[in-house]
């Protein structure tokens, strides 16, 4: 069988250069060839550890492939991995949420390191099996995993995941598994945004501080913005949230001390409204609407005046003039993978959400791995005011 050489024309993505991948040419075997490569490449496969309990799993299993066209395609005939490297866990997925980077990465050609490829980056389940060495995971564990795109085995569209154990963490015991399985994306990039890269504090200062500082959280009512206004607000800072006419009820709820809605007016009168309600206290800020945004948010960073912490989360040019006070930060969710101490952050997000203290956005469920590409679409066209749209695999 040959091998297609297909151009990806990644100039026409508007991601800044850090963004980009480096891969500009990619080499495709059109044959539904299972890669299985280890979380680490010196890792050597091990014994079959699926069947730790005596309960023997099937060979192949139901997933959503990448096609080397870029289509979507259900197989019901894509092989389980075979086998679990030491710190391994195999999941059967129960829910998993869908996210603008599933589409995005099969639109625009990125985060596919191979085709076919299964996309998908976060889910809830039940262990199937542990590798050697793994003892914060046992079969039959209610869990919930954030993925990253560089192991096919992880994406999350298929019935049986292979995730590292650091990503593991037990489903709230408040939460069924649709609600657990949007964690991995909205919750975890709120909290890591906020903890590790903006620096707010993870837990409510013991005395409350006599001037409060304020977050600027452009896209309040994003799936990713409900978990950070309710997050920012919990530790005290004041958190001015923008968003539509329509969910400014939501997002107040949420504890937004401000809501500024963007619909009919102008940028200049949105930055002016944004620098009156902040006071000078603004010092972090996070766009999660887009490139246009991101530039008003540095318009209202330079209007500050003081030193402000920025995380653009859906992108941001780079050939943006960054103001001087504006201290901009590369959030880069894959270090919650790479980066075994990040366990930390599920932990504390977990506690969160089981005290009833972060509430889980409104869920929209869809039903079976074959609806994911329609809810794909649906997420693309961007209509769902704040609900957060999950597929519930039965088993
Ligand atoms: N870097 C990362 O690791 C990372 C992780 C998570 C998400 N993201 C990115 O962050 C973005 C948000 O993701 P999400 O899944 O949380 O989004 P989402 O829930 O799909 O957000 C949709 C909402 O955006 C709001 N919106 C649209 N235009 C707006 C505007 N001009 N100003 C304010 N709000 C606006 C709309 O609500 P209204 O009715 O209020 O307008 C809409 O309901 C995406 O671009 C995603 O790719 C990045």
């Amino acid at each position: 069988m040959g091998t297609i050489i297909l151009e990806a024309h990644l100039s026409d993505l508007h991601l800044p250069k850090k963004q980009q991948p480096q891969i500009t040419t990619l080499e495709i075997t059109p044959q539904l060839q299972p890669t299985n490569p280890p979380t680490t490449p010196e890792t050597k496969p091990q014994p079959d550890t699926r069947r730790d309990s005596g309960v023997g799993i099937a060979q192949t299993q139901t997933a959503l492939l990448i096609t080397p066209a870029r289509t979507y395609q259900l197989t019901t005939s894509f092989p389980v991995p075979a086998a679990l490297a030491p710190g391994e866990v195999l999941i059967r997925t129960r829910a998993a949420g869908l996210n603008h980077i599933d589409w995005k990465s099969v639109e625009h050609n990125f985060c596919l390191p191979a085709l076919p490829w299964i996309v998908g980056r976060e889910m809830a389940g039940v262990v199937e099996g542990v590798g050697a060495g793994v003892e914060g995971a046992k079969r039959g564990d209610r869990v919930w995993t954030s993925t990253y795109y560089k192991d096919r085995r992880a994406g999350c569209f298929q019935e049986l995941v292979v995730v590292p154990e650091h990503t593991v963490s037990p489903v709230p015991r408040n939460l069924d598994f649709a609600a657990a399985s949007c964690l991995g994306v909205g919750g975890l990039t709120a909290a890591m945004t906020l903890w590790r890269w903006l620096g707010l504090p993870m837990h409510p200062p013991a005395v409350e501080g006599e001037s409060r500082q304020a977050i600027l959280i452009w896209g309040g009512s994003t799936v990713t913005g409900q978990f950070a206004v309710q997050m920012a607000a919990h530790v005290g800072w004041d958190v001015i949230a923008v968003c539509s006419d329509r969910t400014a009820d939501l997002v107040r709820q949420l504890g937004s001390r401000h809501v500024v809605t963007y619909s009919g007016k102008s940028d200049r009168e949105i930055v002016d409204e944004i620098h009156f309600l902040g006071q000078g206290r603004i010092a972090k800020a996070i766009d999660l609407v887009g490139p246009k945004t991101a530039r008003v948010v540095l318009d209202v960073i330079a209007r500050v005046g003081g030193v402000v912490d920025f995380a653009p989360l859906a992108f941001m040019s780079s050939r943006e003039v960054i103001p001087a006070s504006a201290r901009v930060h590369n959030v880069e969710m894959k270090q919650f993978v790479l980066d075994t101490t990040s366990e930390v952050y599920a932990r504390r997000l977990n506690e969160l959400v089981e005290s009833g203290v972060v509430a889980i956005p409104k869920l929209r469920v869809i039903q079976g791995l074959e609806s994911v590409e329609g809810g794909l679409k649906q997420l693309k066209e961007g209509d769902l005011v704040g609900e957060k749209l999950v597929v519930s695999i039965s088993v």
